[in-house]
Protein backbone atom coordinates (compact mmCIF):
# COMPACT_ATOMS: atom_id res chain seq x y z
CA UNK A 1 0.00 0.00 0.00
CA UNK A 2 2.90 2.54 0.85
CA UNK A 3 3.72 1.97 -2.89
CA UNK A 4 -0.03 2.29 -4.16
CA UNK A 5 0.27 5.65 -2.08
CA UNK A 6 3.47 6.86 -4.24
CA UNK A 7 2.04 5.71 -7.26
CA UNK A 8 -1.22 7.98 -6.71
CA UNK A 9 1.16 11.13 -5.34
CA UNK A 10 2.92 10.71 -8.31
CA UNK A 11 0.31 10.68 -10.72
CA UNK A 12 -1.41 13.39 -9.46
CA UNK A 13 1.58 15.89 -9.36
CA UNK A 14 2.21 14.17 -13.10
CA UNK A 15 -1.70 15.19 -14.10
CA UNK A 16 -0.92 18.67 -12.18
CA UNK A 17 1.79 19.56 -14.14
CA UNK A 18 -0.57 20.72 -17.02
CA UNK A 19 -2.82 23.05 -14.05
CA UNK A 20 0.34 24.54 -13.29
CA UNK A 21 1.47 25.48 -16.53
CA UNK A 22 -2.45 26.56 -17.20
CA UNK A 23 -2.54 28.58 -14.10
CA UNK A 24 0.65 29.99 -15.17
CA UNK A 25 -0.12 31.18 -18.72
CA UNK A 26 -3.81 32.69 -17.82
CA UNK A 27 -2.30 34.61 -15.07
CA UNK A 28 -4.51 32.39 -12.49
CA UNK A 29 -1.92 32.50 -9.69
CA UNK A 30 -0.73 36.01 -9.75
CA UNK A 31 -4.53 37.17 -9.61
CA UNK A 32 -5.66 34.69 -6.84
CA UNK A 33 -2.21 36.53 -5.43
CA UNK A 34 -4.27 39.69 -5.06
CA UNK A 35 -6.56 38.31 -2.77
CA UNK A 36 -8.83 35.28 -1.85
CA UNK A 37 -11.43 34.21 -4.45
CA UNK A 38 -14.42 32.28 -5.92
CA UNK A 39 -14.26 30.57 -8.89
CA UNK A 40 -16.69 33.23 -10.15
CA UNK A 41 -14.67 36.17 -9.18
CA UNK A 42 -10.75 34.61 -10.21
CA UNK A 43 -12.64 33.85 -13.54
CA UNK A 44 -13.30 37.50 -13.72
CA UNK A 45 -9.95 39.10 -13.17
CA UNK A 46 -8.57 36.77 -15.40
CA UNK A 47 -11.06 36.68 -18.62
CA UNK A 48 -11.17 32.91 -18.32
CA UNK A 49 -14.36 30.47 -18.16
CA UNK A 50 -15.84 29.96 -14.69
CA UNK A 51 -16.37 26.33 -14.77
CA UNK A 52 -13.18 25.33 -16.11
CA UNK A 53 -11.27 27.58 -13.16
CA UNK A 54 -14.05 26.35 -10.54
CA UNK A 55 -12.12 22.43 -11.25
CA UNK A 56 -8.70 23.90 -11.65
CA UNK A 57 -9.11 25.32 -8.28
CA UNK A 58 -10.50 21.97 -6.81
CA UNK A 59 -7.22 20.05 -7.97
CA UNK A 60 -5.18 23.36 -6.82
CA UNK A 61 -6.62 23.23 -3.63
CA UNK A 62 -6.05 19.03 -3.50
CA UNK A 63 -2.73 18.99 -4.11
CA UNK A 64 -2.17 21.85 -1.63
CA UNK A 65 -0.96 24.77 -4.51
CA UNK A 66 -4.07 26.74 -3.26
CA UNK A 67 -5.72 27.26 0.01
CA UNK A 68 -9.45 26.72 0.23
CA UNK A 69 -12.06 28.02 2.62
CA UNK A 70 -15.02 25.41 2.68
CA UNK A 71 -17.21 27.98 4.34
CA UNK A 72 -16.68 31.02 2.27
CA UNK A 73 -16.16 28.78 -0.81
CA UNK A 74 -13.04 31.22 -1.24
CA UNK A 75 -9.61 29.85 -2.52
CA UNK A 76 -6.75 31.73 -1.74
CA UNK A 77 -2.71 31.63 -2.07
CA UNK A 78 -0.41 31.97 1.13
CA UNK A 79 2.43 33.79 1.37
CA UNK A 80 4.97 30.49 0.88
CA UNK A 81 2.55 29.57 -2.24
CA UNK A 82 2.32 33.06 -3.85
CA UNK A 83 6.23 33.26 -3.37
CA UNK A 84 7.25 29.93 -5.09
CA UNK A 85 4.00 30.16 -8.16
CA UNK A 86 3.65 34.13 -8.88
CA UNK A 87 7.41 35.78 -9.74
CA UNK A 88 9.74 34.30 -12.61
CA UNK A 89 12.23 37.21 -11.39
CA UNK A 90 11.85 35.59 -7.72
CA UNK A 91 14.69 32.89 -6.09
CA UNK A 92 12.42 29.86 -7.28
CA UNK A 93 9.56 30.13 -9.66
CA UNK A 94 8.16 26.46 -9.93
CA UNK A 95 5.64 27.06 -13.02
CA UNK A 96 9.00 27.42 -15.42
CA UNK A 97 10.24 23.92 -13.88
CA UNK A 98 6.56 22.65 -14.97
CA UNK A 99 6.80 24.17 -18.12
CA UNK A 100 10.15 22.51 -19.16
CA UNK A 101 8.50 19.15 -18.23
CA UNK A 102 6.02 19.41 -20.18
CA UNK A 103 7.97 20.63 -23.14
CA UNK A 104 10.11 17.80 -23.16
CA UNK A 105 7.62 15.38 -22.22
CA UNK A 106 6.34 16.03 -25.86
CA UNK A 107 8.72 14.14 -27.13
CA UNK A 108 8.00 10.92 -25.41
CA UNK A 109 7.59 9.08 -28.93
CA UNK A 110 11.08 10.07 -30.35
CA UNK A 111 12.58 9.64 -27.05
CA UNK A 112 10.83 6.24 -27.05
CA UNK A 113 12.16 5.27 -30.64
CA UNK A 114 15.21 6.73 -29.58
CA UNK A 115 15.80 4.17 -26.90
CA UNK A 116 15.07 1.52 -29.04
CA UNK A 117 17.97 2.76 -32.00
CA UNK A 118 20.37 5.19 -29.66
CA UNK A 119 20.08 7.15 -31.68
CA UNK A 120 20.46 11.21 -30.50
CA UNK A 121 17.72 14.24 -30.39
CA UNK A 122 18.99 17.29 -30.32
CA UNK A 123 18.87 20.06 -28.28
CA UNK A 124 16.70 21.89 -30.96
CA UNK A 125 14.87 19.66 -31.76
CA UNK A 126 12.26 19.93 -29.22
CA UNK A 127 9.49 21.62 -28.35
CA UNK A 128 9.75 25.67 -27.84
CA UNK A 129 8.48 24.91 -23.95
CA UNK A 130 11.85 23.49 -23.56
CA UNK A 131 13.63 26.57 -24.12
CA UNK A 132 11.74 29.03 -22.52
CA UNK A 133 11.04 26.52 -19.63
CA UNK A 134 15.23 25.76 -19.27
CA UNK A 135 15.32 29.52 -18.91
CA UNK A 136 12.20 30.25 -16.47
CA UNK A 137 13.68 27.24 -14.05
CA UNK A 138 17.32 28.03 -14.27
CA UNK A 139 17.21 32.08 -13.81
CA UNK A 140 15.97 32.00 -10.42
CA UNK A 141 18.99 30.08 -9.36
CA UNK A 142 21.16 31.86 -10.90
CA UNK A 143 19.58 35.42 -9.56
CA UNK A 144 20.07 34.25 -6.20
CA UNK A 145 23.31 33.08 -6.49
CA UNK A 146 25.88 34.02 -9.32
CA UNK A 147 26.22 37.37 -8.64
CA UNK A 148 26.30 37.36 -5.11
CA UNK A 149 27.92 33.75 -4.40
CA UNK A 150 29.13 32.00 -7.66
CA UNK A 151 31.30 35.12 -9.01
CA UNK A 152 32.86 36.34 -6.06
CA UNK A 153 34.08 32.66 -4.88
CA UNK A 154 35.88 32.92 -8.33
CA UNK A 155 39.63 33.56 -7.44
CA UNK A 156 39.98 37.54 -8.13
CA UNK A 157 37.45 37.34 -10.68
CA UNK A 158 34.79 39.84 -8.98
CA UNK A 159 37.52 42.49 -8.68
CA UNK A 160 38.16 42.30 -12.27
CA UNK A 161 34.75 41.77 -13.27
CA UNK A 162 33.91 45.06 -11.66
CA UNK A 163 36.93 47.13 -13.36
CA UNK A 164 35.91 45.69 -17.00
CA UNK A 165 37.20 42.39 -18.77
CA UNK A 166 35.69 40.36 -21.70
CA UNK A 167 33.63 37.54 -20.72
CA UNK A 168 32.46 34.80 -23.49
CA UNK A 169 28.65 33.03 -21.67
CA UNK A 170 29.04 29.74 -23.90
CA UNK A 171 26.14 27.37 -24.46
CA UNK A 172 24.27 30.58 -23.27
CA UNK A 173 20.26 29.44 -24.58
CA UNK A 174 18.17 32.57 -23.72
CA UNK A 175 21.08 34.37 -22.31
CA UNK A 176 19.24 34.60 -18.47
CA UNK A 177 23.43 34.10 -16.98
CA UNK A 178 24.74 36.35 -19.53
CA UNK A 179 22.22 39.34 -18.40
CA UNK A 180 22.53 38.85 -15.11
CA UNK A 181 25.89 39.12 -14.91
CA UNK A 182 25.92 42.15 -17.86
CA UNK A 183 23.29 43.89 -15.31
CA UNK A 184 25.80 43.59 -12.21
CA UNK A 185 29.34 44.86 -14.11
CA UNK A 186 28.63 47.87 -16.33
CA UNK A 187 32.22 47.84 -17.50
CA UNK A 188 32.25 44.48 -18.59
CA UNK A 189 31.56 43.54 -22.19
CA UNK A 190 30.04 39.94 -22.10
CA UNK A 191 29.73 37.19 -25.46
CA UNK A 192 27.07 34.84 -25.28
CA UNK A 193 26.79 31.82 -27.77
CA UNK A 194 24.90 28.70 -28.14
CA UNK A 195 24.37 26.10 -30.86
CA UNK A 196 21.03 26.54 -31.06
CA UNK A 197 20.02 29.36 -33.48
CA UNK A 198 16.37 30.09 -31.99
CA UNK A 199 17.71 30.24 -28.51
CA UNK A 200 20.55 32.87 -29.37
CA UNK A 201 17.65 35.12 -31.76
CA UNK A 202 15.73 35.55 -28.07
CA UNK A 203 19.06 35.71 -26.11
CA UNK A 204 19.52 38.63 -28.39
CA UNK A 205 15.52 39.87 -27.80
CA UNK A 206 16.06 39.55 -23.88
CA UNK A 207 18.97 41.44 -24.02
CA UNK A 208 17.85 44.41 -25.78
CA UNK A 209 14.69 44.09 -23.38
CA UNK A 210 16.97 44.71 -20.53
CA UNK A 211 18.57 47.77 -22.69
CA UNK A 212 22.11 46.20 -22.92
CA UNK A 213 22.59 46.16 -26.36
CA UNK A 214 25.49 47.36 -26.73
CA UNK A 215 27.60 46.02 -24.09
CA UNK A 216 26.16 41.82 -24.50
CA UNK A 217 26.43 40.53 -27.67
CA UNK A 218 25.50 37.14 -29.13
CA UNK A 219 27.02 34.55 -31.85
CA UNK A 220 25.86 31.45 -33.27
CA UNK A 221 28.29 28.97 -32.53
CA UNK A 222 29.25 25.83 -30.74
CA UNK A 223 31.49 25.64 -27.95
CA UNK A 224 34.14 24.13 -29.95
CA UNK A 225 34.33 27.38 -32.01
CA UNK A 226 32.77 30.16 -30.57
CA UNK A 227 35.42 33.30 -31.39
CA UNK A 228 36.02 36.39 -30.06
CA UNK A 229 38.60 35.30 -27.66
CA UNK A 230 40.99 36.43 -25.84
CA UNK A 231 38.88 36.43 -22.69
CA UNK A 232 39.59 36.96 -19.20
CA UNK A 233 36.79 34.75 -18.07
CA UNK A 234 34.19 32.39 -20.03
CA UNK A 235 31.89 30.27 -18.00
CA UNK A 236 29.07 27.24 -19.10
CA UNK A 237 26.09 27.29 -16.74
CA UNK A 238 24.29 23.95 -17.03
CA UNK A 239 25.16 22.95 -20.66
CA UNK A 240 29.25 21.05 -20.31
CA UNK A 241 27.11 17.58 -19.82
CA UNK A 242 24.94 18.42 -22.90
CA UNK A 243 27.45 18.22 -25.40
CA UNK A 244 28.59 15.18 -27.38
CA UNK A 245 32.51 16.70 -27.31
CA UNK A 246 32.76 18.43 -24.01
CA UNK A 247 36.82 17.59 -24.21
CA UNK A 248 37.02 19.72 -27.49
CA UNK A 249 34.79 22.44 -26.07
CA UNK A 250 37.46 22.58 -22.84
CA UNK A 251 40.32 22.48 -25.49
CA UNK A 252 38.83 25.65 -27.57
CA UNK A 253 37.58 27.57 -23.84
CA UNK A 254 41.39 26.79 -23.06
CA UNK A 255 42.14 28.37 -26.45
CA UNK A 256 39.66 31.39 -25.75
CA UNK A 257 41.15 32.38 -22.36
CA UNK A 258 44.04 34.49 -20.91
CA UNK A 259 46.39 32.93 -19.75
CA UNK A 260 45.59 33.76 -16.27
CA UNK A 261 42.02 33.77 -17.43
CA UNK A 262 39.03 31.66 -15.32
CA UNK A 263 36.47 28.99 -16.35
CA UNK A 264 33.52 29.02 -14.71
CA UNK A 265 31.61 25.71 -14.97
CA UNK A 266 27.92 25.51 -13.53
CA UNK A 267 26.98 21.69 -13.58
CA UNK A 268 23.55 20.28 -12.04
CA UNK A 269 24.20 19.23 -8.82
CA UNK A 270 25.01 15.52 -7.77
CA UNK A 271 26.99 13.48 -5.70
CA UNK A 272 30.12 10.44 -6.77
CA UNK A 273 27.89 7.67 -7.29
CA UNK A 274 24.77 6.62 -8.40
CA UNK A 275 23.52 5.53 -4.89
CA UNK A 276 24.43 9.39 -3.93
CA UNK A 277 21.83 10.42 -6.67
CA UNK A 278 19.31 8.63 -5.31
CA UNK A 279 17.19 11.31 -3.72
CA UNK A 280 14.45 13.61 -4.98
CA UNK A 281 17.04 16.17 -6.70
CA UNK A 282 18.65 13.32 -8.35
CA UNK A 283 15.09 11.76 -9.83
CA UNK A 284 14.16 15.32 -11.33
CA UNK A 285 17.69 15.40 -12.43
CA UNK A 286 17.74 12.06 -14.38
CA UNK A 287 14.55 12.22 -15.65
CA UNK A 288 15.19 15.40 -17.36
CA UNK A 289 18.75 13.96 -18.05
CA UNK A 290 16.98 10.83 -20.27
CA UNK A 291 15.06 13.25 -22.40
CA UNK A 292 16.90 16.14 -22.51
CA UNK A 293 20.64 15.39 -21.86
CA UNK A 294 21.91 12.43 -23.20
CA UNK A 295 19.69 12.43 -26.30
CA UNK A 296 21.49 15.68 -27.08
CA UNK A 297 25.04 14.56 -26.35
CA UNK A 298 24.30 11.85 -28.44
CA UNK A 299 22.50 13.75 -31.19
CA UNK A 300 26.47 15.49 -32.00
CA UNK A 301 29.58 13.80 -32.33
CA UNK A 302 32.13 13.46 -30.15
CA UNK A 303 31.16 10.07 -28.08
CA UNK A 304 30.52 11.57 -24.25
CA UNK A 305 27.19 11.31 -22.94
CA UNK A 306 27.99 12.55 -19.71
CA UNK A 307 24.35 12.78 -18.43
CA UNK A 308 22.91 15.44 -15.58
CA UNK A 309 24.42 13.68 -12.77
CA UNK A 310 27.79 12.80 -13.86
CA UNK A 311 28.98 14.77 -10.52
CA UNK A 312 32.92 16.01 -10.51
CA UNK A 313 35.01 13.50 -11.29
CA UNK A 314 34.21 13.65 -15.07
CA UNK A 315 34.27 17.16 -15.45
CA UNK A 316 37.51 17.41 -13.26
CA UNK A 317 39.36 14.76 -15.67
CA UNK A 318 37.52 16.88 -18.95
CA UNK A 319 39.72 19.87 -17.99
CA UNK A 320 43.03 18.17 -16.89
CA UNK A 321 42.72 16.56 -20.59
CA UNK A 322 42.04 19.69 -21.92
CA UNK A 323 45.32 21.07 -20.49
CA UNK A 324 43.81 23.03 -17.51
CA UNK A 325 46.25 22.92 -14.43
CA UNK A 326 44.05 23.83 -11.72
CA UNK A 327 40.85 22.81 -11.07
CA UNK A 328 38.82 23.17 -7.90
CA UNK A 329 34.61 23.28 -6.57
CA UNK A 330 34.11 26.85 -5.24
CA UNK A 331 30.33 26.65 -4.49
CA UNK A 332 26.95 24.59 -4.39
CA UNK A 333 23.37 24.88 -4.11
CA UNK A 334 20.78 22.48 -4.08
CA UNK A 335 20.62 22.49 -7.59
CA UNK A 336 23.76 23.13 -9.11
CA UNK A 337 27.90 23.02 -8.17
CA UNK A 338 30.12 25.27 -9.66
CA UNK A 339 33.89 24.67 -10.34
CA UNK A 340 36.56 26.81 -11.40
CA UNK A 341 39.22 25.65 -13.90
CA UNK A 342 42.43 27.79 -14.71
CA UNK A 343 45.29 27.24 -17.37
C1 LIG B 1 20.24 23.05 -20.31
S1 LIG B 1 20.46 24.30 -21.51
C2 LIG B 1 21.18 25.62 -20.56
C3 LIG B 1 21.05 26.95 -21.23
C4 LIG B 1 21.60 28.14 -20.44
N1 LIG B 1 23.03 28.05 -20.25
C5 LIG B 1 20.91 28.26 -19.11
O1 LIG B 1 21.54 27.94 -18.10
O2 LIG B 1 19.75 28.68 -19.06
C6 LIG B 1 21.82 23.67 -22.44
C7 LIG B 1 22.26 24.58 -23.57
O3 LIG B 1 23.44 24.04 -24.19
C8 LIG B 1 23.36 24.28 -25.56
N2 LIG B 1 24.28 23.36 -26.25
C9 LIG B 1 24.19 22.01 -26.38
N3 LIG B 1 25.24 21.55 -27.07
C10 LIG B 1 26.01 22.61 -27.39
C11 LIG B 1 27.24 22.77 -28.09
N4 LIG B 1 27.89 21.72 -28.59
N5 LIG B 1 27.74 24.01 -28.23
C12 LIG B 1 27.09 25.09 -27.70
N6 LIG B 1 25.94 24.99 -27.03
C13 LIG B 1 25.40 23.77 -26.87
C14 LIG B 1 21.90 24.06 -25.89
O4 LIG B 1 21.54 24.63 -27.11
C15 LIG B 1 21.23 24.73 -24.68
O5 LIG B 1 20.97 26.08 -24.92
Amino acid sequence: MEFVFRFVGDLGATMAAGGIVVGDRLGLYRALATAPALPQELAERTGTAARYVEEWLRGQAAGGYVEYDPDSGRYSLTPEQAFALTDPEGPIFAPGAFQLALGALKAEPRITEAFRTGEGLGWHEHDEDVFTGCERFFRPGYSAHLVAEWLPALDGVEERLRSGVRVADVGCGHGASTVLMAQAYPNSVFTGSDYHHGSVEQARKRAADAGLDGRVGFENAGAQGFSGGPYELVTTFDALHDMGDPLGAARHVRSQLTPDGTWMIVEPAAGPTVADNLNPVGRVYYAFSAFLCVPSALSQHGGYSLGAQAGEEPVRRLTADAGFTRFRRVAETPFNIVYEAKP
